[in-house]
């Protein structure tokens, strides 16, 4: 391509972005269009001559993009949203024209550069110590992954390896123990309380049972923000009795991790730097666009000790432990040059912002749980201990039962989804079935999450209505 062509497709890309961002407000929250339709507009086998890339694409940006969930909307309280920084983006379009592939020292040293410096500042915020280290992943389930391959290594590789985990914790969790090794019928899925967190009897009780059985613990996994509710298990605690049993402590943080930028979420995840390990995802609640993960170890030696690997066609890529390869420390040996945006995102709006955007969330849960009591119409169904909102309509006068009021809740949730006001989802708590709020947007508003509690308040009064 000529220079004159490259900017002018780069500048078409840049315009189409800034007005997508400018206008996500009045934009729907969610869009997506079934695979007969889509495979009509972009199917086909790959042409032979090419056509002008302005062309391609106004196509990707008419016909592909769009649908998809706005994750970043102002409104879009799914799942885990992610509302990523225009730096952030930027550097994500840099590191790729630059070509970085951030798997040695030798092949990028700026970028391990800036990977070590990202790494150190979520070790202080951890409140982990010196001998801590880490490396930036595609993000928590990865992350996971590689903190019980660290744990199985740490742990003698048993031949019969147990992992615990909370009935509320992620799936990637579960995954990660069955891509370690761990049989499926020796991942042990423990009861939580009434509260979502771990019940430490019960963990007590299968760890000690399990031991009497001839099985090896080699690792127990907490919660520092539950996917369903946020909850957080007795981080504290569960560090303790892990060092008692010496059984190592992976914490998936990877929604609620970045919490601890704030005074408020360090207090929440007091204990969390006695963990062996933690994952946190910056592309959650660190506005960052995807993939931005993190692996971080109290024991950095646990990393390189499970992953570091000699290959002779990489002997030249060997500088000394001063300068490390960051693809000794994980599964990629070709790696995103991750660092940069994390970098370039806070040296733009500093960690005075980035705490401001964080307790943004916090708040708006609090405020959200709040409106949710004082309502007639609905029902907090958790607490909030960081920035999700579990709640269902349950109209107190009306005296439903458990049936009528799932049918209800999930014809509000079907409702809302067609109305394209606002997206959010739905999770089960035990089997009862809720209404789920993700705030951690740092562009929401109250007003975005009190028009959109009114909604809910509407559509639940139709609902019931309806025989
Ligand atoms: C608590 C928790 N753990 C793990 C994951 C998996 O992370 P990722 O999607 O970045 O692989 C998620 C994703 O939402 C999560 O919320």
């Amino acid at each position: 391509m000529t220079p004159q062509a490259m900017r002018r497709l780069a500048a078409r890309a840049v315009e189409v972005l800034v007005d997508r961002i400018g206008g996500l407000d009045s934009a729907n929250a969610w869009d997506g269009e079934f695979r007969e339709v889509l495979a009509e507009q972009f199917g086909g086998p790959p042409p032979e001559d090419g056509r002008p890339a302005e062309e391609v694409l106004e196509q990707a940006v008419r016909d592909v993009l769009p649908y998809a969930a706005r994750l970043d909307h102002p409104r879009f309280f799914g799942f885990v949203p992610s509302s990523p920084t225009w730096p952030g983006i930027v550097a994500d379009f840099l590191a790729a024209g630059f070509n970085i592939n951030s798997c040695t020292w030798l092949v990028s040293s700026g970028t391990s550069q800036l990977e070590l410096v990202v790494v150190d500042w979520m070790r202080g915020w951890i409140g982990y110590p010196e001998s801590a280290g880490g490396l930036l992943t595609s993000g928590g389930s990865a992350a996971s992954v590689e903190a019980l391959v660290a744990a199985r290594d740490a742990a003698g590789h048993p031949s019969q390896p147990t992992v615990y985990m909370s009935d509320q914790s992620h799936s990637a969790l579960k995954r990660a123990a069955w891509i370690t090794g761990v049989r499926r019928e020796h991942t042990r899925i423990v009861p939580s309380d009434d509260d979502f967190r771990m019940d430490m009897a019960e963990l007590r009780h299968q760890v000690a049972e399990d031991r009497a059985h001839g099985l090896e613990p080699v690792a127990i996994c907490a919660n520092a923000g539950t996917p369903s509710t946020g909850a957080i298990d007795p981080l504290s605690e569960m560090a303790d009795y892990c060092r008692a049993e010496g059984v190592w402590l992976h914490v998936d943080a990877a929604y609620g991790g970045f919490a601890l930028v704030t005074d408020h979420g360090r207090e929440r995840l007091g204990g969390i730097d006695k963990a062996d390990s933690v994952g946190m995802d910056a592309h959650k609640w660190f506005f960052q666009p995807y993939e931005a993960g993190a692996l971080m170890v109290r024991n950095a030696r646990h990393l390189e000790g499970a992953f570091a690997i000699g290959h002779d066609v990489l002997q030249d890529t060997v500088w000394g432990a001063n300068h490390p390869n960051f693809a000794d420390r994980g599964i990629q040996l070709s790696r995103m040059a991750r660092a940069l945006k994390i970098w370039m995102s806070v040296q733009t709006f500093g960690m005075a912002r980035f705490r401001e955007a964080v307790q943004n969330g916090l708040d708006l849960a609090h405020r959200a749980a709040e409106y949710i009591e004082s309502s007639a119409m609905l029902q907090l169904m958790a607490p909030v201990a960081l920035g999700i909102v579990c709640f269902r309509v349950n109209a107190v006068d009306r005296g439903c039962d458990e049936a009528t009021l799932e049918r209800v809740n999930r014809e509000v949730l079907a409702r809302a989804f067609w109305d394209e006001l606002a997206f959010f989802s739905s999770t089960s708590l035990k089997g009862v079935f809720s209404l789920r709020l993700c705030i951690v947007n740092h562009t929401t508003t109250w007003e975005d999450v009190s028009m959109t509690l009114d909604r809910v308040v509407q559509l639940g009064e139709d609902a019931l209505a309806e025989p």
